[in-house]
């Protein structure tokens, strides 16, 4: 079956960048020009999903609004003959089709993609957590799906990461099955490092089938009191063949801030119109 829908969980208050985030959705903090979303909008775009259903909360409207249409604005710009940005804006329209629900109380990750479960249907369905980008000639999710289209199964993305930071994350109990492919015998949500079967984490991508809806809708609450998603996978690898693609590409937590300048000066190293700069710049700070 074809996968075509993508959720993006948008509801997080974002506390860790206050006060930047106080009036502004973190999702919307720009590296560089484009604000975070778009990056992780494009990769769903990039590797054939059709349709993105954000989970939203109160005062995200403008994530929205980012992707739909802004005719005074366009009009203006027309006016005065900047017709490149306007088709610039109009391109990020036309990327995709974007739909939303409302993630009323937060009450974990889990639940955020519960509340995707109407618009989501009895299919297969991505999820892509807005504070993970990850830079690749094939997209993260793409990479994911090649498995998915293969065997059928539930993917989730894994990284290796130190010991000490694997109480950040969701970590695996797995075996390789081939390179960079495990199967997932299970999943721990955030063990301490002492704890943890594994030091292969969950990175914000996954492809899920429908079946985890029933899971996470009965599941209790776990770590800090929330409903977590890694305790559905849980419960899901019991049920079903769950695998692990360790992916290639930089990833860059942004929900961090020293990940948040990483992101921001390697996407400046990539743009043509300012890494030469950008070098200079450098080069000079650290003489
Ligand atoms: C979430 C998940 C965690 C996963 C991580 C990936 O945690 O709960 O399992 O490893 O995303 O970035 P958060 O970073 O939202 O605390």
């Amino acid at each position: 079956m074809k996968l075509k829908k993508a959720v993006i969980p948008v509801a997080g208050l974002g506390t860790r960048f206050l006060p930047a985030t106080k009036a502004v959705p973190k999702e919307l903090l720009p590296i560089i020009d484009i604000p975070s979303i778009q990056y992780v909008v494009q990769e769903a775009v990039d590797s054939g999903i059709q349709e993105i259903i954000f989970v939203t909360g109160r005062g995200k409207d403008a994530i929205e609004d980012h992707f739909d249409e802004a005719p005074e604005l366009e009009q203006i710009l027309a006016e005065r003959g900047q017709t490149e940005t306007v088709e610039m804006l109009r391109r990020i329209v036309a990327m995709t089709e974007v739909v939303s629900v409302r993630q009323k109380k937060p009450l974990g990750l889990g639940h955020a993609v519960l509340c995707a479960r109407d618009l989501v249907g009895n299919e297969p369905f991505a999820v892509m957590l807005a504070d993970d980008l990850i830079d690749n000639d094939v997209p993260c999710i793409r990479q994911l799906l090649e498995i998915f289209e293969e065997k059928q199964e539930s993917v989730v993305a894994l990284m290796e990461v130190p010991q000490e930071d694997v109480h950040r994350y969701g970590v695996i109990k797995g075996s390789e099955v081939k390179k960079r492919l495990y199967q997932v015998e299970a999943t721990v949500e955030k063990p301490q490092a002492s704890q943890a079967p594994s030091r292969m984490a969950i990175i914000g991508r996954y492809i899920l089938r429908p079946e985890v809806f029933a899971i996470l809708e009965k599941l209790p609450a776990g770590k800090g009191g929330e409903i977590q998603l890694t305790d559905g996978l849980a419960q899901l690898v019991r049920e079903r063949k769950v695998f692990g693609c360790e992916f290639e590409g930089d990833r860059y937590d942004i929900g961090d801030k020293f990940g948040f300048v990483r992101a921001t000066v390697a996407y400046a190293l990539k743009r043509p119109d300012l890494k030469d700069r950008v070098i200079d710049y450098l080069k000079s700070t650290i003489q």
